[in-house]
């Protein structure tokens, strides 16, 4: 299997059950109603996936906490041939907001992401995220937060949450701060906001890439839109069957999209809530679609193109991706 480019990962998302459970334990917090009895995520609605989602990082109570997080994930992520990951870090979690704390949260990610590097290769860069149903005040010092901590390591902004709340429009002051900084930028869009909401990120955040960006598929001129100016879209198809988004792998628009000439990449968004990972989502593409290695390694190539990473990263991932590396 060619190896892996991942651009759209919730960190707190992507905590494996029986980690948030042994820290439930260890804190003895009680985390009722967010597991099944099999010890999975429960929810049956976007609206209850976000409520679980933000009770399970309620034992996310510090930095240290933060780094044995960043440590099972990219452990995960290795397992899976992944060799780049962008995790989407919130200051929300992460000290409320506070720049003083932040600055301690993100050492302590980052401690785990040099480590990661070391002992499996896997590189991670993080993408500073704020959270749409939190509201456009809430933003400013998520991109604050950005802005102070840019560098080699925090390299993008973005937006996730529910995005029914507002307009992405509402979030501008955040995204001119972030952009300003020199961050790069992405937001959820077209998830559940349609082909509309997905003009807004483009007209009003002036994003280069597109969380989901699915349901432009209802609106052709947004299509060729985004296909003449390159705007990349982080599809994670396990997501958007496991929450509704569309009613089966047969019915996803990814494959029309490509198609289209769109520039996809696939991602996992919040893998153990939607029981996937990212080899079970190019096995699934590969049996609904047909992808062979050619279009898996053609839309990881694209995704590394379209990193958040320094050149010479890019160029190691490039390199990596060539068909005879070993
Ligand atoms: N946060 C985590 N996963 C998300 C998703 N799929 N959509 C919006 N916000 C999220
Ligand atoms: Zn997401």
């Amino acid at each position: 299997m060619t190896p892996l480019v991942e651009l759209h990962l919730h960190l707190e998302g992507a905590a494996p059950p029986a980690f948030i459970r042994g820290l439930a334990q260890e804190k003895s917090v009680n985390l009722d109603g967010v597991f099944n009895e099999d010890g999975s995520y429960r929810f049956d609605s976007f609206e209850q996936f976000l409520r679980t989602y933000e009770a399970a990082t309620t034992v996310l109570t510090g930095p240290e906490e933060f780094r044995r997080l960043t440590q099972a994930v990219l452990e995960q992520s290795a397992a899976q041939g992944v060799i780049y990951t962008e995790a989407f870090l919130s200051p929300n979690f992460c000290g409320g907001g506070d720049l003083g704390a932040w600055r301690e949260y993100l050492a302590a990610i980052k401690e785990a992401a040099d480590a990661g590097e070391r002992d499996s290769g896997i590189i991670m860069r993080g993408v500073v995220t704020c959270i749409r149903h939190e509201g456009p005040e809430a933003a400013k010092p998520d991109a604050l937060c950005a802005a102070e901590t840019m560098g080699d390591f925090i390299t993008g902004f973005g937006m996730g949450g529910a995005e029914d709340v507002g307009h992405q429009g509402d979030y501008a002051y955040a995204f001119d701060l972030a952009r300003e900084a020199g961050l790069r930028l992405t937001t959820h869009a077209g998830e559940w906001g349609g082909a509309v909401s997905v003009w807004e990120a483009v007209r009003d955040l002036r994003v280069e890439r597109i969380g989901h960006g699915v349901q432009s598929i209802e609106d052709p001129a947004l299509v060729d839109h985004l296909a003449e100016n390159e705007i990349v879209l982080e599809v994670c198809p396990g997501s958007n069957v496991a929450l509704g988004v569309v009613p089966n792998w047969a019915a996803h628009p990814i494959e029309r999209l490509r198609e289209a000439g769109v520039k996809v990449t696939v991602s996992t968004d919040d893998p153990p809530f939607f029981h996937t990972s990212l080899t079970r989502e190019y096995d699934m593409l590969a049996e609904s679609f047909g992808w062979d290695a050619e279009v898996i390694r053609d839309v990881n190539i694209t995704a590394a193109k379209a990193a958040f990473c320094d050149a010479a990263t890019q160029e190691k991932l490039l390199k990596q991706l060539e068909p005879n590396h070993v």
